[in-house]
């Protein structure tokens, strides 16, 4: 009997990533190597440099991978990799290693879908802390992808062969965690943003400025019209129920609006000098502390609160509306304290489930790939020798 090893390796956006993980259920490595401190200097990811530093590290990575998971290349039973929805350059780099490994070791390729990856990276944990002989992951779930690229609600169900995800709600422009980087950007924060945004929000006041959603027009203003953004280029928007529409870039502007009707301006100005110029940005939650008045912190406290409020909002509406029972929050912005307090709070009211990952799992890794693929490998749903990268790969 196999021993069911899959090595799962991401590398769709700003992160290296390999991991072993047994059956979909026991990670035995995961290994991020994270190019944070290549992008930050320039406020967000720079897709060219991106791919060189996947490049870099892509073979240290799954070396690594494979001596903490105690196993060679001749021990696993499958190559899984993303193969979108993600930089193109960057996704490439992941694929040509997976397919090359694949080949030499004469093992089956499985191409994941990374949103479908990070719903797993909740079940693969799931399944990880459910005692022996425990029922435990495999129910059907309502699960909110939030990240630095999606904001992307799916109705994921279990059948005998597999999972199948129905698309229930998206953004429509900016994701959330794109909000967060964007917004922090603008205070002269670092990137990215949420981090910061988290930490700073706790100081302020949450209700000191009220931000509102505009509820998303009707279908018709959607029909014909061309994605605006990346991230809405992965699925279409006009079949939706618009009160399952998400909209973050508004809120984008109302902060700079605010910044500059209150004259926060200066301030801001000289941190983003900070870290576009000679002088360091803030390094530590004490340094931005000291360089945020009060104003900056009451804004940062209700920018956080708006967002959380109507990310909980709209995913219980929804999972009123569909009967679901359990709900998953995973990507980027579920590390986020509010969000999980806010979630968890709403959950109990409502006598529902809600399930995080754990902070490692919460952002891009290679764990969740590795998960994803185990129902595939089961099912004998291989990649074919042609598996190209697909930027705007839509889940369903
Ligand atoms: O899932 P992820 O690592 O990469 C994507 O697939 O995008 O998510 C990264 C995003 C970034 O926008 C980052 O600012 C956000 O997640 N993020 C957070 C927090 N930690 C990371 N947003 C809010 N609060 C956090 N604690
Ligand atoms: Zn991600």
């Amino acid at each position: 009997m196999t021993r069911g090893l899959i090595l799962g390796i991401e590398s769709s956006c700003d992160e290296t990533a390999a991991s072993v993980v047994e059956r979909g259920a026991r990670t035995l490595s995961s290994v991020v190597a994270s190019q944070i401190v290549t992008h930050a200097r320039y406020g967000g990811v720079v897709p060219e440099l991106a791919s060189r530093e996947h490049l870099r590290a892509i073979v240290p990575v799954v070396r690594a991978a494979l001596a903490k998971a105690n196993v060679t290349l001749a021990d696993l039973d499958a190559i899984a990799v993303t193969s979108g929805p993600g930089l193109a350059g960057a996704l490439l780099v992941g694929i040509t290693y997976a397919k090359a490994l694949a080949y030499a070791q004469g093992v089956p390729l499985i191409a994941v879908n990374h949103l479908e990856g990070h719903i797993h990276a909740v079940l693969l944990e799931e399944r990880q802390n459910a005692r022996a002989g425990e029922a435990s992951a495999d129910e059907d779930a309502l699960a909110l992808v939030v990240s630095g690229g999606h904001t992307h609600l799916y109705l994921a169900q279990h059948a005998a062969d597999g999972w199948t995800y129905s698309l229930i709600g998206r953004t429509v422009d900016d994701a959330a965690g794109e909000a967060f980087d964007k917004v922090a950007k603008l205070l002269g924060l670092g990137y990215p943003g949420g981090p910061w945004i988290d930490a700073l929000a706790r100081f302020g006041n949450p209700l000191a400025v009220p931000f509102s959603f505009a509820r998303i027009k009707t279908k018709m203003h959607l029909l014909g019209k061309a994605p605006r953004t990346k991230a809405a280029k992965t699925s279409p928007i006009a079949d939706l129920d618009p009160q399952f529409l998400f909209s973050f870039s508004g809120i984008k502007t109302a902060v700079l609006r605010y910044v500059e009707l209150h004259n926060l301006r200066d301030e801001a100005a000289e941190r983003v000098t900070r870290m576009h110029g000679t002088v360091a940005p803030p390094q530590t939650k004490e340094d931005a502390l000291a360089l945020c008045p009060q104003a900056t912190l009451d804004l940062i406290a209700s920018f956080q609160h708006a967002v959380v409020g109507d990310l909980v909002k709209k995913t219980f509406a929804a999972a009123e509306s569909l009967g679901s029972t359990r709900i998953l929050v995973t990507g980027g912005v579920a590390a986020n304290r509010e969000l999980r307090t806010r979630f968890t709070a709403e959950a109990a009211r409502r006598g529902l489930i809600v399930a995080f990952p754990t902070l490692a799992l919460s952002t891009d890794n290679a764990a969740m790939i590795a998960a994803a693929a185990w129902p595939r490998f089961q099912a004998g749903d291989f990649a074919s020798e042609d598996l190209a990268a697909n930027p705007s790969l839509a889940l369903q």
